[in-house]
């Protein structure tokens, strides 16, 4: 446990710069950058490797030994924080486990900035995709799934009036629960039966994901009042229970609540831009975290994040009618192929 102080000095002054990392809440104006983490390029198993370097902290203590702790304190380390900004007094370890993320960089070359996704996460929205593509209620299910969402969106739309920015990051924090419910309720019905699941699992986590994405997005733009997060405190607990049992009995009304959900938002998202174009919603830059993660022109504003959003929200659209049709021909979904890259 045990390791000399010169023997430490030796390897700060010799280890190479090896990646850093950088925290992903930022402000719009202004990017994160994190500390730097130098580690030996060969993985640490045991504890006569765990050096305190400079850096972010990155590790638990709990995998130090008294000794380490203690440096740790000297150093300014503080375990379970967040990456701190600046870099000047960041302290790190390396860490214990040998988990450490290897240099990321983009396709340019340059460093890659966030932690919260991966280069080869990003993408270009598919804009070309048909916005106005209904499907009409024609069953009892249907009509049920229909009235539901249309009856939610009435005091939506008493709550949020026209301010679209703030309706939006709100409604971002309902639409990413359906996908990560059906994901975990798919994953342990994989499980329970032995069978797999025709990749739907993953095509369901990843449209939370994309949802959480525009919550992260739309939050760097309209900050949440306190009674906005107890209301989404409290609409999580209804909803993520509602949605749950809702998917247990009938994945194929769950699916079609979901596709009109997302027809709502395509909709929501439509008079977004028509205020942003009359001017009563500045159209500011766009955020950083959008401009990387839809690829986005680095001169590209709100209104180019809002127009990729809806793109996403006509692809979920698709994605649970389609999941719900499947269901309405008496298949499951692992019975046909889940859609792939389909954010
Ligand atoms: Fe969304
Ligand atoms: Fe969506």
């Amino acid at each position: 446990m045990m390791i000399s102080r010169s023997a430490k000095k030796a390897v700060q002054s010799t280890l190479p710069r090896y990646f850093s990392t950088a925290g992903c809440a930022s402000s719009v104006r202004t990017p994160v950058r994190g500390g730097a983490i130098t580690f030996f390029p060969s993985t640490a198993k045991s504890s006569e490797n765990v050096i305190a370097i400079t850096g972010s902290r990155n590790a638990s203590t709990v995998a130090l030994g008294e000794n380490q702790q203690q440096e740790e304190k000297v150093n300014g380390g503080s375990a379970g924080s967040s990456p701190p900004a600046g870099g000047n007094n960041n302290k790190g370890i390396m860490s214990y486990w040998g988990v450490e993320r290897p240099k990321i960089t983009k396709e340019d070359g340059s460093e890659w900035r966030w932690s919260c996704f991966m280069p080869w996460e990003t993408y270009n929205a598919d804009l070309k995709i048909d916005l106005e593509k209904h499907h009409a209620p024609v069953t009892f299910l249907d009509k049920i799934a229909y009235w539901t969402v249309k009856a939610l969106r009435f005091p939506t739309d008493i709550f949020f009036q026209r301010r679209y920015g703030c309706r939006a990051m709100m409604l971002e924090t309902v639409a990413a629960v359906p996908g990560m419910v059906g994901g975990m309720l798919l994953h342990c019905k994989s499980l329970r039966r032995f069978e797999h699941s025709g990749g739907w699992i993953k095509a369901l986590l990843e449209e939370a994901e994309n949802e959480r994405m525009h919550l992260m997005t739309f939050m760097e733009v309209a900050q949440p009042r306190w009674y906005e997060r107890a209301l989404v405190f409290a609409v999580q607990g209804v909803f993520f229970n509602a949605y749950f049992i809702s998917y247990l009995v009938s994945p194929k009304l769950s699916h079609r609540i979901v596709g009109y959900l997302e027809e709502e938002a395509i909709h929501s998202y439509t008079e977004f831009l028509k205020e942003l174009d009359k001017g009563n919603i500045e159209n500011v830059a766009a955020p950083a975290i959008a401009i990387d993660y839809w690829r986005l022109n680095p001169e590209a504003t709100l209104r180019d994040v809002v127009v990729v959003v809806r793109a996403d929200e006509a692809h979920h659209r698709d994605v649970n009618h389609y999941a719900s049709d499947i269901h309405y021909q008496g298949r499951e979904l692992n019975g046909l192929p889940a859609p792939v890259g389909y954010h």
